[in-house]
């Protein structure tokens, strides 16, 4: 691993999934912060869109690209150990890797469903231990980004809504240990996003529709009432500000929603006591 050109700032930031969307953004802006950024991705050629961003924001010298599969644990440790032999120090880690998956539990099978938890949640699990000894050296800060499907069961999106709920449990209860060692974690929950997320959500829509069986109806309606969830949705770049915000935060929350409409969502699910809110709210999808 090539060292980039050592910055002012030495604090070092390590970003998963930065090929697209929040991710790219994110590491992006973690590098006009004056962060010295390590922005991960399973493909080193998908690397030129986030390459072309930060070179036009005039901080390519800042950003190092450096391959990392959340679900090949060999390719998380040579990532953190090459962090370490190059710089010496890192300062935080944002766990931004992940992926959807449209269909119940019956359309798509035991092993499409274990592989979002693989990515989404297991992925986060492998980079978080992986991480953890030098966040403490730095006092660091560990940051996932979540969903407000970690917080709101979202018919036909079971796996997605199971691995980032699994995510959350898994912080809110690593948060008090790590913070312990001086370690802050934070949940970031995005709302609608526009990125590849959705696009890559879509073309399994027909093969679905084929076999949904008694549940044709309902995803029919899901769909149609849906449609338009992603015409109102966040840029990218705007949920990541929230993510730098986090990073330069004096006391960093636990829990944040990037826009205000995933903080009256994410609202209702917290004070939702016996689950007839959030019901209430996802079941006329199905209608
Ligand atoms: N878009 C939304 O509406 C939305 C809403 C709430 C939360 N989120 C969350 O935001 C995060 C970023 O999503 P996005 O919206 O920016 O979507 P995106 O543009 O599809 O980005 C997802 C990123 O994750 C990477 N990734 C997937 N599997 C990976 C693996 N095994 N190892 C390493 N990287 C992997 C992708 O890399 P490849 O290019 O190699 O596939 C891509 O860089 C995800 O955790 C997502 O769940 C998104």
């Amino acid at each position: 691993m090539a060292p980039v050109t050592a910055p002012a700032d030495p604090r070092t930031v390590l970003v998963t999934g930065t090929s697209s969307g929040i991710g790219l953004a994110t590491a992006v802006r973690a590098a006009v912060s004056g962060r010295r950024v390590v922005a991960t991705l399973r493909e080193p050629g998908r690397g030129d869109a986030l390459r072309a961003a930060a070179d036009a924001a005039g901080v390519g010298d800042r950003l190092e690209i450096v391959r990392l599969d959340v679900t090949e644990p060999e390719s998380v440790a040579t990532a953190v150990a090459g962090v370490i032999s190059a710089y010496g120090r890192l300062d935080a880690v944002v766990n931004n890797a992940g992926v959807g998956r449209l269909g119940t539990v019956e359309q798509i099978g035991v092993d499409a469903f274990r592989s979002v938890l693989e990515t989404n949640f297991l992925g986060a699990v492998e980079v978080t231990r992986a991480a953890l000894p030098h966040l403490r050296a730095t006092g660091g800060r560990l940051i996932a980004v979540s969903s407000l499907g970690g917080l709101i069961g979202q018919p036909f999106n079971e796996a997605y809504c199971a691995a980032k709920f699994a995510l959350e449990g898994f912080l809110e209860s690593l948060a008090p240990v790590a913070a312990s060692t001086g370690v802050t974690v934070t949940v970031v929950e995005p709302g609608p996003v526009a990125s590849e997320f959705v696009t890559r959500l879509t073309p399994s829509v027909p093969g679905l529709l084929e076999n949904a069986g008694p549940y044709e109806a309902a995803f029919k309606a899901y769909l149609g009432a849906t449609a338009g969830l992603f015409e109102q949705a966040q840029s990218a770049d705007d949920a990541a500000a929230t993510v730098i915000e986090v990073l330069d935060a004096e006391r960093p929350p636990f829990r944040v929603q990037t826009s205000d409409a995933a903080r009256g969502l994410a609202a209702i699910k917290l004070a939702d006591l016996d689950g007839a809110a959030v019901q209430a709210f996802t079941t006329p999808w199905l209608s």
